[in-house]
């Protein structure tokens, strides 16, 4: 298979070379099955993100469970899961000539949906569908409280509506919001979800009132997943991070330690420090994401006390002066991302185990831009 890694059946995850993402696969397949059901239980379509694996067959595996489609944040991403699906939403304004061709050149077969929050790009797409005819739906950024894209106003909202509806080659689809700004404990979420539930619903009404009904209004992350069913007039949901979870996952309690797929296999390199391991995994194999509330950039499974406080390039400091373990040098462990998408996009190959043993591993095919002029 495309992108698949050969392997030898002798493999376990110890013998790998460090560091190295290890995908957990009764996890993921897990996280993927209870996912599908949650959202199908709530009457909602599911488009997963792909940013977060970046890896066409986990996205079919998506689909297998019921996913309607998918998300991308790039055109890259678009162009590689091409092969899996027939339809994919562009959660990102493609404002730039390049990206406008790339996704006007995707295969037929894809339906587009895509997302804007201004007349200028709504323009720039309607141009490139005059040059690249093929049938193109658009839905109108919201923004609900995050402050990053989108139109915070409903009657700005209904005026993109109108933009988009009177370009001749463009179809007015909905909305779409992302509940970013929401990133603390679900159980913290009741007033924010109850606000968001009004602006949406005042929103949809200002649409609907103007002969401007959404069809589509696409929304939600992983942690508001828990509370979907609070938002009544969403119709699909776009969480990504589910797929592999992370230690933000953890803390907003959108899932739990054991729900973590992904972890970044890494080998102690020096003892020399009193009170401190370093691990040949520094920022270019954890990322350098900080959070806010969580120490450190990561957590050792099986010590969760022990944080990755410092990195260099190659090297992680893990801070041992609040536990008796001593790790030595030589030996494995295993960190828990401070946000996992980001691991995968810095990693080339990623490896699947099943108890101890590597049973596949596969290229992050959907990972860079894909751009050569
Ligand atoms: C526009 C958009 N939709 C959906 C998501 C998925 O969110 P999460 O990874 O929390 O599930 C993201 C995440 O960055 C996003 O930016």
């Amino acid at each position: 298979m495309a992108g698949t890694i050969g392997l030898t059946s002798a493999w376990t995850w110890r013998s790998l070379e460090t560091p190295v993402p290890l995908v957990d696969l009764d996890r993921l397949e897990d996280n993927i099955a209870r996912m599908a059901h949650h959202v199908e239980a709530r009457g909602l379509a599911l488009r997963p993100h792909v940013k977060t694996h970046k890896t066409p067959w986990i996205a079919e595996a998506q689909l297998a469970a019921g996913a309607q489609g998918l998300t991308c944040a790039t055109v890259f991403e678009a162009e590689v899961m091409a092969s899996v699906t027939n339809e994919i939403l562009l959660a990102h304004p493609p404002v730039h000539a390049e990206k406008l061709r790339r996704l006007f050149a995707l295969p037929d077969h894809l339906s587009l949906i895509i997302g804007v929050d201004s007349p200028d790009a709504v323009g720039m797409l309607q141009k490139a569908a005059e040059q690249w005819p093929r049938p193109v739906k658009v839905v109108a950024e919201a923004d609900v409280g995050l402050k990053r894209v989108g139109l915070r106003n409903p009657t700005d909202v209904l005026q993109l509506a109108q933009a988009i509806g009177r370009a001749p080659s463009l179809e007015f689809a909905g909305i779409m919001f992302y509940p970013g700004h929401l990133k603390g404990a679900t159980s913290d979420q009741s007033e924010g979800m109850l606000r968001l539930n009004q602006d949406l619903h005042q929103m949809c009404e200002t649409l609907r009132r103007a002969g401007f009904p959404p069809a589509v209004i696409s929304g939600g992350s992983t942690p508001t997943a828990p509370r979907f069913g609070e938002l009544a007039d969403l119709t699909e949901v776009r969480p990504g991070t589910y797929v592999y979870n992370d230690r933000t996952t953890v803390s907003t309690g959108a899932c739990d330690l054991r729900q973590c797929a992904l972890t970044v296999s890494a080998t102690v390199v020096s003892t020399s420090v009193q009170g401190q391991a370093v691990v040949d995994a520094g920022s270019k194999a954890l990322g350098r994401e900080p959070h806010e509330g969580l120490a450190g950039y990561g957590e050792v499974l099986d010590h969760p006390e022990v944080v990755v406080t410092r990195m260099s390039e190659e090297h992680g400091i893990l801070d041992l002066s609040s536990v008796t373990w001593r790790p030595r040098v030589g030996d494995l462990v295993r960190i828990i991302p401070n946000h996992v998408c980001i691991v995968v996009h810095l990693n080339d190959v990623i490896y699947g185990m099943r108890g101890e043993v590597v049973e596949r591993g596969w290229e992050v095919a959907a990972r860079g831009r894909g751009y050569c002029p």
